[in-house]
């Protein structure tokens, strides 16, 4: 099977170059999402049986600045993935996001509730879904949430690079984190099961932010839980993020995993 790879130095893109073994592995200097010519001669070139669409515009903050940039990259960009797959009868893998809910159910989100974006970042990864659904090509949208490695920019090794100060960390968002190697390694078994569709892939369970935090420093570090209002942030956020994985389970004929331990085998 030849993939084609964007983002290959991002999280999820990093592990995902590991695990594939026919694979076109490209960084924004092969392929930039914001270059309509690049992305198509890319793929043209590379003529995979799968596009895997790791690469996004991710700094939720500063797209709140930066609209045009976050829609190109994150909306208009895997419309023109979308449409090159479908010349080729290609499967479009793309990831999105949590954010794309307002939070207001009190309940994990299943695949097809109602989505409504607070933010920019949540907006443009929501048009990206939507151009996929346009396009009519074989595809699977990843919707994911919290993701960290031991590697790249996240909240894991903000926190870890803080050990010893005190902190103030949010307890009224809550979502699951999820490790980018549980990203990569599950997208692979999906592909191996030719599933396609919108589904919700995180581990099981769900925290907080104060509570993540508490996970990676211990309980005897000294965190207090604060609320979002105390947190000026440019970008809103969900209360509740979390996002119902049983669907995920059931087409991957497995239970998926505990947030904590798929972070013990991490961190
Ligand atoms: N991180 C999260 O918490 C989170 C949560 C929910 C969903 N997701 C989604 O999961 C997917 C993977 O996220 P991640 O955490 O692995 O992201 P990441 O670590 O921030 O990596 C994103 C990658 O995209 C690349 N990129 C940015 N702009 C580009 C452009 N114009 N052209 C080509 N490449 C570009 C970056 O390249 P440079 O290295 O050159 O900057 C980087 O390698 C994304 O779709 C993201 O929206 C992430």
């Amino acid at each position: 099977m030849r993939v084609l790879l964007t983002g290959r130095n991002g999280q999820v893109g990093w592990d995902l170059e590991r695990l594939l073994d026919e694979v076109v592995a490209t960084d924004r200097g092969v392929l930039d999402l914001s270059d309509e010519a690049s992305i198509r001669k890319t793929v043209r070139e590379a003529k995979p049986q799968v596009v895997i669409n790791a690469a996004a515009y991710t700094a939720v903050d500063k797209a709140e600045s930066e609209k045009d940039l976050a829609l190109r990259v994150n909306g208009a960009a895997p419309g023109i993935l979308a449409e090159e797959a479908k010349r080729l009868g290609a499967l479009l893998i793309h990831y999105s996001t949590d954010y794309v809910f307002d939070g207001e159910k009190k309940t994990a989100y299943v695949e097809d509730d109602p989505t409504n974006p607070l933010s920019v970042y949540g907006a443009s990864k929501l048009e990206g879904e939507r151009r996929i659904l346009a396009s009519g090509c074989r595809h699977l949208i990843l919707r994911t949430s919290w993701v960290y490695a031991a590697r790249g920019k996240n909240f894991y090794l903000t926190m870890k690079a803080r050990r010893g100060q005190p902190l103030r960390v949010i307890d009224d968002q809550r979502g699951v984190p999820t490790s980018s190697r549980f990203l990569a390694e599950n997208t692979v078994l999906l592909i191996n099961k030719n599933v396609e569709g919108v589904l919700h892939l995180v581990p099981s369970g769900a925290t907080t932010w104060y509570g993540f935090a508490r996970a990676i420093l211990g309980e005897q570090a000294d965190i207090t839980p604060i609320r979002s209002s105390e947190y000026k942030t440019a970008a809103r956020r969900p209360a509740n993020s979390v996002l119902d994985n049983r669907k995920a389970q059931a087409l991957l004929g497995k239970p998926l995993p505990d947030w904590r331990a798929v972070f013990a085998a991490v961190g």
